[in-house]
């Protein structure tokens, strides 16, 4: 075994309050494309003119067309991978006990974890702009952009657009998680989003240990997180959860 992954397997071993913070890097391998870098969709598209609630306020039936159907065909066809799998594995064996997740996909409520943080909202609901009602987005009928409601109201994804605030219960609930963990698994994030990436962070001021499961190095590597277990998520998170089942 690898010998960062033994070292994370005996630390988990030891502990019964773990958080993780996940981003699209986890979803990569359910065919979700990551924001940043190859193949990103921040490379295809300008999110200031595609995922900025200006943008949507001025064009609806142009955000509509271009992120929201486009990643609404993603999602609808995306199944959990190992690295959601095996998050809700780690909860099942008591030992994982929230998930904070930037991702707008439901991949980790579908894999079987129970308390998911929805950090920057669902793509899985729509709301509407007038009357605040929530559709599921598989139940709208997008052959005419954009949808309305039964008021009459334009439908929106129910996420966090660029330029809008945070849920506050979910940042709330996250700086609390984040506080009181004593663990904090970050996998598959660039960590350069905020507030997001400042969990870590009041994790690691709270004493927490944080590890990093990522392929790529981040700003939090060698700074705040204690650890990187440089690997794709679902390889990784497998390898920890089969340490954990064997006995010591
Ligand atoms: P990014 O696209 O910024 O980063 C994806 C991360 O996943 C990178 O650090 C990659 O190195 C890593 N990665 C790639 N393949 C991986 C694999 N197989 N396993 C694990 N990690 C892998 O995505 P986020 O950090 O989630 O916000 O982006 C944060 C926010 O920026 C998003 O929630 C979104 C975006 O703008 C909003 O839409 C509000």
């Amino acid at each position: 075994m690898n010998s960062l992954i033994a070292r994370a397997v005996n630390q988990l071993r030891s502990v019964r309050n773990v958080a993780a913070l996940t981003g699209a890097g986890i979803s990569i391998e359910s065919g979700i494309p990551p924001f940043r870098g190859k193949g990103g969709l921040w490379e295809r598209f300008d999110p200031m003119e595609i995922a900025h609630i200006d943008a949507f306020l001025a064009d609806p039936a142009r955000v509509w067309r271009v992120l929201v159907k486009e990643l609404k065909d993603i999602i609808d066809r995306a199944e959990p991978n190992d690295g959601h799998k095996g998050l809700a594995r780690l909860e099942a064996m008591g030992i994982l006990k929230t998930v904070i997740t930037q991702n707008v996909d439901g991949l980790h409520q579908m894999a079987g974890n129970t308390d998911v943080i929805e950090f920057h909202g669902t793509f899985a609901w729509q709301r509407c702009t007038q009357c605040d009602k929530r559709v599921e987005t598989r139940a709208v009928d997008a052959s005419v952009l954009p949808p309305r409601c039964s008021c009459g109201g334009i439908l929106r994804p129910d996420a966090v657009l660029f330029g809008e605030m945070i849920p506050p219960v979910a940042l709330w609930r996250s700086q609390d998680v984040a506080a009181r963990c004593d663990v904090m698994l970050v996998i598959g994030t660039s960590a350069i989003v905020q507030p997001a990436a400042s969990m870590p962070i009041i994790a690691k001021q709270s004493g927490a240990i944080v590890i990093e499961i990522n392929p790529e190095p981040t700003p939090l590597t060698g700074v705040i997180s204690n650890y990187l277990i440089q690997g794709r998520a679902g390889e990784v998170i497998q390898a920890i959860v089969s340490g954990l089942e064997k006995k010591r």
